[in-house]
This record gives C-alpha cells, sequence and structure tokens, in this order.
C-alpha cells in the first residue's frame, strides 16, 4: 500500500480553510463577484502573513453564502481528503460564516453539510464530524451566540467546540462563558493555543477553558516543565507542521518540534489546518515527517491511534474505525 492509499485520522481542518482554490473562483463567478485579487499567477491563494492569510481565508468565504454552497464544498473538501488516505476527520465549522451566529439558519446550514457527508461517506469511505468554532477576533460576544448554536445542535454530526482565529486579540477566560456552555451541552473540546504565542497562553487556555486538545501547542516546547505537564495530564496536541512552516513559525521541518514532544511523550496527532493555503495534504505532511525524523510505519500507528482515542465521535463509529485501521495480511 502506497503511502497515500494508508488509512489517516485528521483531527483538525478548516472546512473553509480546505476549499480548493479552483472550487471558490467557480463559486466566485458564478456570482459575478470578484476576488481575483486573492490568488496569485498559478491559482492559488496568495497570502502574505498570518494575518494577511486570515483576510484572504475570509475573503474566499464570503462567496460560500448558502447552505447549498456549504453542501458543495464539503463534498469537494472530502473527495480531497479521501483521496489522501484519510478515513476520518473532524473539521472546524463557524456559525459566524453558516448563518451569521441565527441558529435558524445554523441548522440549514448544518443539515446541508451532514447530508454532504453521509454522501462523502458512502461513496468514498470517509466519516466527517464537526467543531463548532467561534472566531477569535470576532470577538467574546458573539462566541456566546456560536456556543448557542452548538449546544442547539449538539448529537451525533456537532460532537466538538473549539476556537481559532487571531490569537493575539483577547484572552482564553474571555472565552470560558462560550466553553462552559458547550461542555455542558456534552461537546468535546480544543483551542488554538501556542501556534502565535508562548507557553503561557496554553498554561492560560488549559487553566480558563480546560480542553482535552490543543490546536497547535508547539511553542509548549519553549517550556519543558509545560510539555511534561502535557505529557502527564495526556492533552492532546493537533499539530499542523506544514502549516506551522508554511507560516514561518519554523524554518524547516527537521526543526520543527513535534519529535521533541513525541520523544518525550505528548500525545501528538498529524492535521493538515488549511491544505491548499499552505500547499499540503496528509500524505505530504507524513512524507515529510517521515523524512525529517525517521519516523517509520510504528510511529504513524501510533499517531492515528493517538487521533483516535480523542476523536470526539461516538464509540461505535471509533470502534468501526479501528477495525479500518489494522494492518491487513
Ligand atoms: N483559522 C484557520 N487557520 C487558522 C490557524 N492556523 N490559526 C488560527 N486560526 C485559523
Ligand atoms: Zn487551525
Amino acid at each position: 500500500m502506497t503511502l497515500k492509499e494508508q488509512p489517516k485520522i485528521e483531527l483538525h481542518l478548516h472546512l473553509e480553510g480546505a476549499a480548493p482554490p479552483a472550487f471558490i473562483r467557480g463559486l466566485a463567478a458564478e456570482k459575478r463577484e470578484d476576488i481575483s485579487g486573492i490568488f496569485d499567477e498559478g491559482g492559488g491563494y496568495a497570502w502574505r502573513d498570518f494575518r494577511h492569510f486570515l483576510r484572504v481565508y475570509e475573503a474566499a468565504t464570503s462567496v460560500l453564502r448558502s447552505p447549498e454552497d456549504y453542501r458543495r464544498l464539503t463534498l469537494a473538501v472530502l473527495e480531497e481528503s479521501a483521496a489522501h488516505g484519510v478515513i476520518y476527520s473532524e473539521t472546524f465549522l463557524s456559525p459566524d460564516f453558516c448563518g451569521g451566529r441565527d441558529v435558524t439558519a445554523w441548522r440549514d446550514y448544518l443539515a446541508a453539510i451532514e447530508d454532504a457527508a453521509a454522501e462523502a461517506e458512502a461513496k468514498m469511505g470517509i466519516t466527517l464530524r464537526a467543531i463548532i468554532t467561534p472566531i477569535r477576533h470576532f470577538g467574546p460576544e458573539k462566541s456566546r451566540d456560536v456556543a448557542i448554536c452548538a449546544a442547539e445542535t449538539a448529537g451525533r454530526f456537532v460532537t466538538g467546540f473549539g476556537i481559532a482565529g487571531d490569537e493575539m486579540i483577547c484572552e482564553p477566560k474571555d472565552f470560558a462563558w462560550a466553553f462552559d456552555c458547550a461542555r455542558e451541552a456534552g461537546l468535546g473540546l480544543t483551542a488554538h493555543a501556542g501556534e502565535w504565542r508562548g507557553p503561557q497562553h496554553i498554561r492560560d487556555t488549559l487553566a480558563a477553558l480546560a480542553p482535552s486538545r490543543i490546536g497547535h501547542g508547539v511553542r509548549a516546547i519553549e517550556d519543558l516543565a509545560l510539555v511534561d505537564e502535557l505529557a502527564e495530564r495526556g492533552t492532546v496536541l493537533e499539530v499542523c507542521p506544514g502549516s506551522n512552516i508554511s507560516l514561518g513559525i519554523y524554518r524547516d521541518w527537521r526543526k520543527h518540534p513535534i519529535g521533541q514532544l513525541y520523544d518525550r511523550g505528548v500525545k501528538v496527532t498529524v492535521s493538515t489546518d488549511d491544505p491548499p493555503f499552505f500547499h499540503t495534504t496528509m500524505t505530504r505532511e507524513w512524507d515529510r515527517l517521515a523524512d525529517a525524523f525517521d519516523w517509520d510505519q510504528g510511529v504513524f500507528d501510533t499517531l492515528n491511534r493517538t487521533a483516535l482515542d480523542a476523536a470526539f465521535c461516538d464509540r461505535d463509529t471509533k470502534e468501526k474505525l479501528a477495525k479500518r485501521l489494522e494492518p491487513r495480511a
């Protein structure tokens, strides 16, 4: 079996961030909107730095304006993931973009996304679950409405709650109400932290929001006591090395801390974050990691098992997926 065909579990993927640029260009053309400024000559997304990336992301997302647009987006994204062996994916979804935080509109978007996920599961064998996510730089007040949308729709498909966006804006405690609301609704919790800010931000996130998983978390490496604490607590890191390198947080794959975090006993997993923005895929992530850290099949099996254990889906789904991860004779 080729690296590309090997079954993979991915926990950290932004649905809009995974939109193939050709898909967004096509949608813009259908709506007669000119967003050509967000593409480079090769047709890929053009961005300069993290803040600009967030602006380009939101400009691309601006052409997604109906449940039907999201149904088509979900199918396009899952087709790409499945082509790289992904059998289970958790995607961040934002009611900010899907219906402007109105619960009734949100239910319509969600129904369309879930419908596409069911179609992809039947046709391509990939299972999708959703992590509902306020955007940090839209502010704490909006995060409350997002949490209400999440709590109202928690269930088999909506299984998690998170937070993304500009990490430099607001403090973790500003989002405690939203996280408490999501926790009470039975949702699994994750939070982006330690991507742009250092170890203290990870500590503050754990104290204020108590997530079982951290999105990125890689800058924990700057404080080995925190690394050991993460290992002891069993906090799972959703590491996206290609994203970190593309955004300039680390110079190259060998300099990326995932190897050290793994060796020190932290539960790391691997994801793509926003694959077309960072010119990556799950196959490329595995390939570069194998090369940089001499990781063999045994390590990738461990990463898959860690990810499946930490997944926010129900036990039945996990058991079915576990069977598909077993090596075939
Ligand atoms: N939204 C999409 N990608 C993100 C990232 N890498 N960090 C924070 N928010 C994001
Ligand atoms: Zn992310």
